[in-house]
């Protein structure tokens, strides 16, 4: 079937079967590889984009369920997010394989809420697992970047 949706702020038109995942659509179609598929069973989170700004597992989602959505992946936040450097500043990465997922679903909660509690931090990345940092410095690096934005820090 043909879809219609926008990927990082582009128009995208393209053919996917019934049963294409959104994170192969993603990942081999679009050529947008900061998709990672890790467990493709919704447990790791490897695979997060925003939908409509929401943080979604795309392994998830059959593509076609995208059709009509905003999609953003890790390519999609460029540099300006700041929370690339502050996870960088802050030892929040490794080997980098969750790094991409984490980064949305950290772009997710700081859109949503500006200003959230280190509970809230933990809570909105409790579905990307990270088997490198320890997470300190993962929830560290996005209270850095909420302070930022803040001008608090
Ligand atoms: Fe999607 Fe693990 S690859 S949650
Ligand atoms: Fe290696 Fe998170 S940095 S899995």
């Amino acid at each position: 079937m043909r879809i219609s949706l926008q990927v990082n702020g582009r128009a995208v038109e393209t053919e996917v079967s019934a049963v294409s995942r959104l994170s192969g659509l993603l990942r081999n179609v679009l050529g947008l590889t900061g998709v990672k598929e890790g467990c493709c069973e919704g447990e790791c989170g490897a695979c997060t984009v925003l939908l409509d700004g929401q943080p979604v597992n795309s392994c998830l989602m059959l593509a076609f369920q995208a059709a009509g959505c905003e999609v953003t992946t890790v390519e999609g936040l460029g540099g300006s997010s700041g929370l690339q450097n502050a996870f960088l500043q802050l030892g929040a990465v490794q080997c980098g394989y969750c790094t991409p997922g984490m980064l949305v679903a950290a772009e997710g909660l700081l859109r949503a809420n500006p200003r959230p509690t280190e509970t809230e931090i933990r809570h909105a990345l409790a579905g990307n697992i990270c088997r490198c940092t320890g997470f300190e410095s993962v929830v560290q690096g996005v209270a850095a970047e909420a302070a930022a934005r803040q001008g608090t820090l």
